[in-house]
């Protein structure tokens, strides 16, 4: 049997700007997804959601990587069973993880010789795949880990500080929202243009504040940040609640991160305030997970 693991990312600074080629910073966080693989006679699929054979319902993206590989090198079955600890559909790459976690256990398992280059952009087609769309960043950061700048994949220097992410358990569309901020760049061309492009020059000054470890200045320009996300238009009452909250609580910064909407928050902390800021995001409605950046992106474990 093969395990093989991938991990969530968040952003600290970018969401919805990189859709138009601004820059963006993105970190692969120790929430993991895992995979086991094994030989068997029938193709299993086995998560909490249930056990199916192929089933583009249930387990789309891991049916989609069983098919892809099997014409591509045939066997006869595996069993594939996945546990996960990072919450679906809530802005933190669940399905890029789960994706590239499968494609690296089927090349353990087969031997298939594929880098991490290759397990990214084939862990980014399965996405577009069974999307219709989607950003290649959530794979490439899955796959390869830490602190990375987009568009340029440079990687940087991660923060040494806790992030207590805060998810809302409310449901959000990337596409809608996505298709919201362009429809608001459509009739405000002169408004919307400017403040996506000031969310990008956040994201190049967080580079530097990254790199001299001032995490005072990235977490107040991380709250500028979330200032333009909801000039755009993607807030919400339970994620400002969860923002605000952590500030209170002593967070040096706090955002959305991913679509927004719903979804998750994120809140770069210092050690001593962590356990203030997940009680507030509690009380505030919302459930925290704290973690940190990692280097492990996928892996055999
Ligand atoms: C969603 O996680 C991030 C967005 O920028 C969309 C994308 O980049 O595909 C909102």
């Amino acid at each position: 049997m093969i395990t093989c693991s991938a991990p969530a990312k968040v952003y600290l600074f970018g969401e919805h700007a990189v859709v138009y080629n601004e820059s963006a910073i993105c970190c692969a966080v120790n929430i993991r997804t895992r995979v086991n693989i094994e030989y068997s006679e029938n193709i299993v699929i086995n998560s909490s959601l249930g056990t199916t054979g192929i089933d583009y319902e249930i387990h789309p993206y891991v049916s989609a990587v069983v098919d892809k590989i099997r014409k591509k090198s045939p066997y006869r079955g595996v069993s594939i069973s996945i546990e996960s600890d990072i919450p679906v559909g809530s802005g933190l790459g669940s399905s890029a993880a789960v994706v590239v976690a499968t494609i690296c256990a089927f090349n353990n398992l087969l031997k298939l010789g594929m880098d991490k280059e290759s397990i990214a952009s084939f862990g980014h087609s399965i996405e577009k795949e069974i999307q219709g769309a989607a950003s290649a960043t959530d794979t490439y950061v899955s796959t390869m880990g830490g602190t990375v700048a987009i568009p340029a994949r440079r990687h940087l220097k991660n923060p040494l500080c806790n992030l207590v992410i805060g998810n809302t358990n409310v449901f959000s569309s990337t596409g809608q929202l996505v298709a919201k901020v362009a429809s608001l760049k459509n009739i405000y061309p002169e408004v919307i243009t400017p403040i996506l492009s000031t969310i990008g020059k956040a994201s190049l000054r967080g580079e530097s504040l990254l790199e001299n470890e001032d995490y005072r200045a990235l977490g107040e320009l991380m709250n500028v940040n979330q200032g333009l996300l909801e000039a755009i238009g993607v807030g919400c009452d339970e994620l400002s609640r969860l923002i605000h909250s952590s500030r209170t609580a002593g967070a040096l910064g706090a955002k959305i991160t991913g679509a927004g909407g719903g979804g998750c928050m994120v809140a770069l902390a210092e050690n001593e305030n962590i356990d203030a800021i997940s009680r507030e995001i509690k009380n505030a409605g919302g459930i925290p997970i704290v973690t940190g950046v990692t280097d492990s992106g996928v892996r055999v474990d």
